[in-house]
């Protein structure tokens, strides 16, 4: 038995930055997302006749301490669903020449399809999210397209995503300014515990996210642009501000990433549409629109030599090669 999954990543407009829950991936607050198109994750699934899996990455077999992450994950999916098959369990990443995107989305996303197309779980798409959610919080998105809101929820059962708009008419492309491809030093899993245990504006953060949910679902239903890009960046300011307010304090900011939201403003005051958001890591991507794009690629080009430039437009969700 075999079958691939292919699933895409997103990138989150209200953020997931912290965990109620750590056995479950129970996060505080509920976040949304938009799915995005170029970067996605092939998992081609067999079952085999042996008492270990076995996991490439990129046409590489990983060794146990590479995969220990994907090694648990299957043995809380075999307890969870009582089976005892092991896998063979084969990733492609295709990435468009480092666009500097987390790979954990698309990944769990793909794995989690993977699995119920193999063992025919016969999973609803809520039930995948769940399944999903278990091997990475981003990953419960990514099994939707186009805007995604995740709801916290306060059980295994009730923490899943659903579809906002899987096909929105909305004129809205994202830049994805790499400036770094080093591996990151702190994982987001450990960046968000740190914010939560340390940071004394955690609880504001809980506040706030409720707030800019209301407001970006809002901006969403009436495509008011401005105001998607206005909350998407305050929001990412926001859970920064949790990483330096941490003790002890910590950045994902390099030099470039400042320079690029320095960038980001100035592109505003010469009337230009681009707003900046920042995952757990030093690259920027830029919400443009389809107008904007090509004056903003120019612009951080002409500013800033070393950096590359992926166009990425609105994606959907899980699908079956
Ligand atoms: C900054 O989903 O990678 O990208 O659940 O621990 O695997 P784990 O964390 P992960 O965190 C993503 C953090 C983020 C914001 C987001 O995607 O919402």
């Amino acid at each position: 038995m075999t079958r691939t999954a292919r699933a895409f990543t997103n990138i989150a407009l209200i953020k997931y930055w912290g965990k109620k829950n750590k056995q479950w991936k129970l996060p505080y607050t509920n976040s949304l997302s938009l799915t995005l198109d170029r970067f996605y994750t092939d998992t081609k699934l067999t079952i085999i006749d042996s008492d270990k899996d076995i996991v490439s990455l990129n046409h590489k077999i990983l060794n146990d301490q590479e995969n220990k992450r994907i090694l648990n994950y299957l043995d809380t999916v075999r307890k969870l669903y009582s089976f005892e098959d092991h896998f063979q369990v084969d990733t492609v990443n295709h990435v468009p020449t480092s666009a500097g995107f987390a790979s954990s989305a698309s990944g769990f996303a793909a794995l989690a399809g993977a699995i119920n197309e193999t063992k025919q779980l016969n999973l609803n798409r809520q039930e995948l999210s769940i399944l999903a959610r278990n091997g990475s919080g981003s990953a419960s998105r990514s099994i939707y397209g186009g805007f995604v809101e995740w709801i916290a929820g306060d059980s295994n059962e009730t923490s899943f995503a659903k579809p906002i708009d899987e096909t929105p008419k909305i004129d809205l492309v994202l830049l994805s300014v790499v400036i770094n491809q080093q591996s990151k030093k702190i994982s987001s899993t450990n960046g968000m515990e740190n914010s939560v245990k340390t940071s004394p504006f955690y609880p504001n953060w809980v506040t706030l996210v409720a707030s800019e949910l209301q407001e970006i679902k809002q901006a969403i239903a009436k495509k008011d642009l401005q105001k998607i890009g206005e909350i998407a960046e305050h929001n990412a300011m926001s859970m920064h501000a949790l990483t330096l307010s941490a003790n002890p304090s910590f950045t994902y900011f390099a030099p470039e990433t400042i320079r690029i939201i320095q960038i980001v403003k100035e592109l505003r005051q010469k009337g230009i549409f681009a707003y900046a958001t920042i995952d757990a890591g030093p690259n920027v991507k830029i919400i443009c629109t389809k107008e904007s794009l090509e004056k903003v690629q120019t612009y951080i080009e002409q500013q800033l030599s070393n950096v590359n430039t992926v166009i990425a437009n609105i994606g959907s969700g899980i699908q079956y090669i």
